[in-house]
């Protein structure tokens, strides 16, 4: 398999791990590239659920070697915890799991400073994170007073740790929140620090002898395109860029060496947190599709908010990330359904948006133009060949894919492993 780049396509929660778990039989290496333990990735296998949030979704296939790259920030003791969870579970991870030795790590007071700043903001103002910590430990890799995994593992750790504390705890004392005690945040963290420092490797090397060996690598996204601190619904978004652009900064890997670009995308849209959702529907079928979809966080357990597909933020999103295929998921959700609708276009103030406005404002004013289909109203999980979905339902993916100007790669029907078409990848 080529070097592939495997991104989520919308708000995040496309079915990633589901598919990447499909793809890795044939994978050597999988890196993630951003993000941190706020993405929650789904494998199921049989009837086996496994979510990972920072360990990549190639860990169950024991031939495929998983490294959690630079541009992810780390919280030693959630990586620990989920390292437990899956070798409770028999899989192996010594040897077969690294982690870069230049990924910042995330702290207790980032935590601490994340939850307090959604606190303190009003009303239309929260973001509604994750509360991992995310956005204050990026913040501090930009201010360039954050610590990385070689740091963490060197002996002046304690002493750099200090210096932050300090600082966090003037933050959080300014936002109203508890200080965190620097004791405490040693202790656990060179607790976490001795078990993980096995797998701290320099995995820009790691990537790169693969890459020699003629390896295949899949690089794993989290969160979606929507969800970019560049490209996203900003302030609505998450403190990395997740796009394929990541995949360089995130892993050291050149642009050229990278050769194709899968994007996941849910035959209709989620998005968890607060923020612009042009087709959401705050009605019976969004309460269907919540039900059908079974959409609740993979990490928070939250309700997820559900709408029509968005072939407006599919068109942006296949744009800026370059996807050569869609792996579209979640088809049989849609199975009920008499009508289906499609956003085609937005419209705000008499002025129409063939793309994503930067505005927020104006994006969150944005109506949608629909365009109608009618449903299939047929179980299509059993189904393994494209050939074989009921025609309303191939028509319905073959305009999702017109519309979008990318061709059907794969089709997932079902949450597990063989509940998937392959119809060209
Ligand atoms: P990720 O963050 O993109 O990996 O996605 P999540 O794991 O957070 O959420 C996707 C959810 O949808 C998980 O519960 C999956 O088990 C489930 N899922 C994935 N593909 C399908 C599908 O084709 N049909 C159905 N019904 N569920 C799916
Ligand atoms: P996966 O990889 C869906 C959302 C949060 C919030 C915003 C910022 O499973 O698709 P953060 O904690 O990152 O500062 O929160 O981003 N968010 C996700 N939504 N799936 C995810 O990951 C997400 N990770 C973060 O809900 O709106
Ligand atoms: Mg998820």
């Amino acid at each position: 398999m080529p070097n592939t780049v495997l991104v989520g396509a919308q708000w995040g929660d496309e079915g990633k791990g589901k598919i990447i778990d499909v793809l890795t039989e044939n994978v050597d290496l999988v890196v993630r590239y951003q993000g941190g333990n706020n993405a929650g990735h789904t494998v199921k296998i049989g009837d086996d659920k496994h979510v990972l949030h920072l360990i990549p979704s190639g860990i169950f296939r024991d031939a495929a070697v998983c490294a959690i790259g630079n541009g992810v920030v780390v919280d030693p003791v959630a990586l620990l915890a989920e390292i437990e969870g899956v070798q409770a579970k028999g899989v192996a991870v010594d040897g077969r799991l690294f982690v870069s030795d230049r990924a910042h790590v995330v702290f207790p007071y980032h935590r601490a400073i994340d939850a307090a700043r959604e606190t303190v903001r009003s009303d239309g103002r929260k973001i509604g994170t994750t509360k991992r910590g995310i956005g204050p430990a990026y913040g501090d890799k930009v201010s360039r007073i954050g610590l990385r995994m070689a740091d963490l593992l060197d002996d002046s750790f304690a002493e750099r740790l200090a210096e932050n504390v300090r600082e966090a705890n003037g933050a959080l004392n300014a936002l109203g929140a508890e200080p965190v005690d620097l004791s405490v945040v040693v202790e656990e963290a060179r607790a976490a620090a001795a078990r993980i420092a096995p797998l701290v490797a320099d995995t820009v090397s790691l990537v790169h002898r693969a890459m020699a060996d003629r390896k295949a690598i899949l690089f794993e996204g989290a969160q979606g395109a929507m969800l970019d601190v560049d490209f996203g619904t900003y302030p609505y978004v998450t403190s990395s860029n997740t796009t394929a652009g990541g995949v360089c900064a995130g892993t050291g890997i050149p642009p050229q060496r990278i050769d194709r670009v899968i994007g996941v995308i849910k035959a209709y849209t989620t998005r968890v947190g607060e923020g612009p959702f042009p087709t959401e529907l705050q009605d019976e079928i969004g309460a269907l599709l919540g039900r059908e979809g079974a959409e609740f966080g993979a990490t928070t357990g939250r309700p997820r908010r559900c709408g029509w597909f968005d072939a407006v933020v599919a068109r942006y999103s296949a744009m800026i990330n370059g996807v050569d295929r869609w792996a579209m998921t979640k088809l049989d959700v849609l199975d009920s359904l008499e009508t289906l609708r499609i956003a085609t276009a937005y419209e705000c103030d008499g002025r129409r948006y063939d793309t994503v406005p930067a505005n927020i404002r104006v994006l969150s004013r944005c109506v949608p133009v629909y365009e109608d289909m009618p449903g299939w109203q047929s179980p299509t999980s059993a189904v393994r060949r494209f050939e074989d979905l009921p025609e309303r339902a191939r028509a319905y993916v073959n305009r999702l894919c017109e519309l979008t100007g990318v061709k059907l790669g794969m089709l997932s029907v079902g949450p597990r492993r063989d509940s998937t078409l392959r119809v060209d990848l």
